[in-house]
Parts: structure tokens; sequence; C-alpha cells
């Protein structure tokens, strides 16, 4: 092993094998800051493809199918990145298809009709987005229809009616929304909030209807969302995150934030029935562990194209060496590091927090909820510090 190289890696046997430890990457205010690439950041990637040292991309960013952000980044960064290495916000949808596929599921986002795109593309036979439930029926939303244009461009036709009271259709045959799915930002708040709420208000799922339950006190949880109606999935929770302006901005968290107040004030308030809804991306557990397993197979597909490895299965197939560490380069500690630290990986990897200085964190914002390992400049000084913890002896 010479002496500029990273130890354990470079060896005539296991020349292809990956490194007992890998990398996670942020995107916004780590790789990137308003869509240009921060300094370090492209050197920083190729050297860790040259050694053949896994890393992925985990983003709460969203709203571009993964192929194309790949290619995008790719683009941005000089860098050619491995679609199968990467996951954003909405990536673990992917894992509900086999359960919602067949279903009815409402999505929304930044650009609901990309959203669906999207969705589609992940294996949902079915998605409705809110602009289809204003075509079909624009009382839904009374008030100054300054995007109806906008909407009336993206809405499909329904494949079943939506519900009227004195209608001619039975409820049974009615539109019936069986998932609710936020991909990344919504812009149109209030539109989104009312379709959100009036589902989550409903019987089944039927919108239109209204649920009997709803408020009455001898049942469980008064009622509230206890008559089937759609489960709420949200993609991201962070409140804020770094862009242009020289303050963080609201992210998706603060549009949950604005429904979840609307449901409590609907509810009766002051947090007594808590919204239901399920919530992955950074920091939850759900989206590590489906990043670590992305990591573990981007890895394997590694060795494999090396053709060689650490072991071989009876079939001959090789298997990388365990994965000790995974180094999250992140600059939200209420994202990345809350994530990382809280992590518990199934297998015993250490997922080891590094906050960079480049993005939403700003000492002047108060004192950390969630402490990182290490504090450092950039995320090239991230690198280095990690690899220098793993023995490296050499230089970016
Ligand atoms: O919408 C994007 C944002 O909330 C954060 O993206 O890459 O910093 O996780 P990222
Ligand atoms: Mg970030």
């Amino acid at each position: 092993v010479s002496d500029s190289k990273p130890r354990g890696l470079i060896t005539s046997s296991a020349a292809a094998a990956p490194p007992s430890f890998a990398f996670a990457f942020d995107i916004d205010g780590v790789l990137l800051h308003v869509s240009e690439p921060l300094p370090g950041a492209a050197s920083a990637l190729r050297l860790l493809q040259r050694h053949r040292i896994p890393f992925i991309l985990l983003t709460n960013g969203g709203g571009q199918h993964e192929s194309d952000r790949v290619a995008d980044l790719s683009a941005k960064l000089g860098v050619a990145l491995d679609a199968d290495a990467f996951v954003q916000s909405h990536t673990p949808f992917r894992d509900l298809v086999p359960a919602l596929g067949g279903k009815t599921v409402l999505v929304t986002g930044s650009d609901a009709a990309r959203s669906r795109a999207i969705a589609e593309r992940y294996g949902f036979q079915d998605v409705v987005i809110p602009a289809d439930l204003l075509a079909a029926q624009p009382g839904v939303w009374p008030f100054d229809p300054l995007l109806r244009s906008v909407y009336a461009s993206s809405a499909r036709p329904l494949r079943r009616p939506v519900w009227r009271d004195g209608g001619e259709h039975p409820v049974e045959d009615c539109l019936k929304v069986e998932a609710v799915f936020v991909f990344n930002d919504p812009r149109d708040w209030a539109l989104d909030t009312q379709l959100i709420v009036d589902l989550l208000l409903s019987h089944r799922g039927y919108l239109g209807t209204y649920s009997r339950r709803n408020g009455r006190a001898d049942l469980e949880n008064r009622g509230w969302q206890a008559d089937g109606q759609p489960e709420l999935f949200f993609s991201n929770a962070d409140l804020f995150w770094a862009t242009g302006y020289h303050l963080p901005r609201f992210g998706q968290g603060a549009f949950q934030a604005a429904v979840r107040g609307v449901w409590d004030a609907v509810t009766g308030g002051g947090g007594l029935h808590p919204l239901r809804r399920r919530v992955v991306g950074k920091p939850y557990e759900e989206t590590y562990r489906f990043a670590e397993d992305v990591l573990r197979r981007h890895r394997a597909q590694l060795l494999r194209e090396a053709g060689g490895g650490a072991g071989r299965t009876a079939g001959g197939a090789a298997t990388p060496a365990a994965l000790s560490t995974v180094y999250m380069i992140g600059d939200n500690p209420e994202s990345d590091i809350a994530g990382a630290n809280g992590f518990r990986s199934a297998d015993g990897t250490d997922w080891c927090s590094v906050l960079v200085r480049t993005g939403v964190w700003h000492p002047d914002r108060g004192e950390m909820k969630h402490q990182p390992r290490v504090i450092v400049d950039n995320v090239e000084e991230a690198v280095r510090w990690a690899l220098k913890r793993e023995g490296w002896e050499g230089d970016l």
C-alpha cells in the first residue's frame, strides 16, 4: 500500500473491493447553492469516484424524476453521477406501489402535473391532482380563480364522478381517494390544504362526503380520521432550507405545519387530535433505512463492475465487506444531522454526522438541538476529515 493511498483500499487481491466506509451527501447547502456547485463539491466527488469509494446523494429535494434530476446534477457538477445511488424526498414512495399502485391516489407538489408524471413512472396507475378535482367540481374552490388557466391546462378527466349531495350517482360509484401524497413543496397552499382536509374529513375518501364519525365523543380520537379516510404522506419535513436569499426560506415542513394548524382548528384546536400522517425524508428512520439499502446495492454493483470482491456467495456473486461507517455530510442539523444521529442501522453501520457551514445552519440562529460529530467549513473539508479518520494519508 503506497503512502498516498487510503489504507485497506488499494491492494492487489481486493483492488476492486469497496472500503468499509461510504458517504451520503446532502445536496442543497452542501453540493449546490441555488443550483450552482459549491466550492470543492465536484473535486470531492471525483476523488471518491477515482478511488471507488461509494457514495450516495440523499436530499430532501424533489419534484423531478430521479433520472432527470441526476442528469441535471451531473451536468451542473461536471461529474457523472449514478441514478441508482440517488435518494430524494419522494423516492421511498416507490415502495408503496405494491400496496397502492392500483388505487386512486391524490398527488400534489410544486408542479402537480409533473409530480403525477413521476408517480406514474414509479408505477402508480390512477393518479389524480388538484387540477382534476377543480375541473370536475369547480365548487371545491370558491375563490378568485387566478390560477384556473394553469389548472385547466393540466387537468385530466376523472375516471369516476365526484360525489354530490342530491346528484345522480350513488357514493360507491364515485371518486374514492385511497392515499394523498405531497411530493414536494406545494405552491398553492390554500387549494391543496382545502382538498387534503376535505379528504381527511370524508367518509372513506369519497370526495364531497363528510364522515358522520367526525367529532363524536364516544369514539377513539373523537372519530377524527377514523372512517377509512386516505392516509396522508409528506416527503420532507424541512421547515427551512438554504436558498439564494440571505435568510433561510420555508420548505415543505412549513406547508405541513400549515395543514396541521388548519386541522387543529377544524377538529377543536389545542392539538388534542393531532393530524395523523406519515412523513418520509430526512430525518426519518424510514428514509435512512431506504438510503442504506440503496448504498448496499450500489456497493455490490461497484464490486460487480470491477469483477472482484472480499467474498463470494454460493452462486459466485461477489459480496462486499461489511459497511461499518457512513459519513452523512449535511448542512441542516434538524434534518441531515438529526437523522444520522438517530438512525440505528440493522447491520450496525455507524452513521457519522458531519455539518458544513455552507448551508442553512448559522450560529446566530440559536443553539443546535442535534449536535454533529464535527463541524467543518465545506464539503471538501468534510471528505478530507472523514478520509483522515479512515486512515487516508493522501491529500485531496
Ligand atoms: O426542498 C429542498 C430542501 O428542503 C432541502 O434539500 O438537499 O438540503 O436535503 P437538501
Ligand atoms: Mg441541505
